[in-house]
């Protein structure tokens, strides 16, 4: 299938990581469609992508945290695009430091788990049907790696909410061994900003996501993990990239 035929749903594509995604997904002639609860978002990524790949571009607000919200957004996905041939998915958020587990309330843990875990699942429910059929389709996960690891003093919440997220992969890819469509995870290991942002070893968002779209369009092989920790887990994607 050739990228102009492909139709990627990018869940999260209007956040850190998934717009420098969807920017260079665009760029390599890929349709692409992006759910945010917020418009603003949605406008600041329109802005943001390459001027003459806009009209490739389908964004719709929505909620796909829940199940309800999840239904309608998948409905107007697919008025709005006909079809759907690729999902990656990048919910979550950047970054969160609310202090050590006795300062925090069940409250602060539960937002963390939803925002994390639970719109992962609820969505991949919804989504994944469209794809799972289709060995020329696919369904990948951005995660991050705070999940092995506490980072630093403070951020034991974050470690609880990416171990569910990277637990959750670990379970469908043992739970659905023969599925058709290609299932993979992209496990990034550092940090990531925009170049305005940028910290001492984070990743710009604009070249993970040129090495993630290569990732997607060469991508022939299914239940794989691919880390990335450095620039140069980069370049190697950019030159040899395959899961
Ligand atoms: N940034 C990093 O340093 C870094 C490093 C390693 C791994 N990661 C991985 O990348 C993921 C994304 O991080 P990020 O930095 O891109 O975070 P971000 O900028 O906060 O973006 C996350 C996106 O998830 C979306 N989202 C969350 N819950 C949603 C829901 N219920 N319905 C619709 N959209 C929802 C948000 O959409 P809204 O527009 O609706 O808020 C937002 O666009 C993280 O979870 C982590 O696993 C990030």
């Amino acid at each position: 299938m050739s990228n102009s035929d492909r139709v990627v749903l990018a869940l999260g594509g209007a956040g850190t990581v998934g717009s420098g995604v969807v920017k260079a997904l665009l760029d390599k002639g890929f349709k692409v469609a992006v759910i945010s609860r917020d418009n603003s978002r949605l406008e600041r990524l329109r802005s943001f992508v390459s001027v003459g790949r806009k009209d490739n571009l389908t964004t719709i607000v929505g909620d796909v945290g829940t199940e309800e919200g999840v239904e309608a957004a998948k409905q107007s996905v697919l008025k709005a695009v006909g079809k759907v041939t690729d999902i990656i998915s990048s919910l979550g958020f950047s970054w969160w430091q609310g202090g050590p587990p006795h300062t925090q309330s069940l409250k602060d843990l539960q937002w963390v788990i939803e925002t994390l875990l639970l719109s992962t699942f609820v969505s991949w429910k919804a989504f994944f049907p469209l794809v799972r059929d289709d060995p020329k389709c696919s369904y990948t996960f951005i995660t991050g790696g705070a999940g092995e690891k506490v980072l630093m003093p403070g951020t034991g919440f974050l470690t609880l909410g990416a171990a569910s997220t990277l637990s959750f992969c670990q379970v469908l890819r043992e739970e659905y061994p023969e599925v058709a469509c290609k299932l993979n995870q992209v496990k990034i290991n550092t940090g990531v900003a925009p170049p305005e942002r940028m910290a001492p070893g984070f990743l710009n968002h604009l070249e993970l996501g040129e090495g993630v779209a290569v990732l997607m369009e060469r991508c022939t092989t299914s239940h794989s993990v691919f880390t990335i920790g450095c620039p140069a887990d980069l370049k190697t994607v950019l030159l040899e990239g395959d899961f």
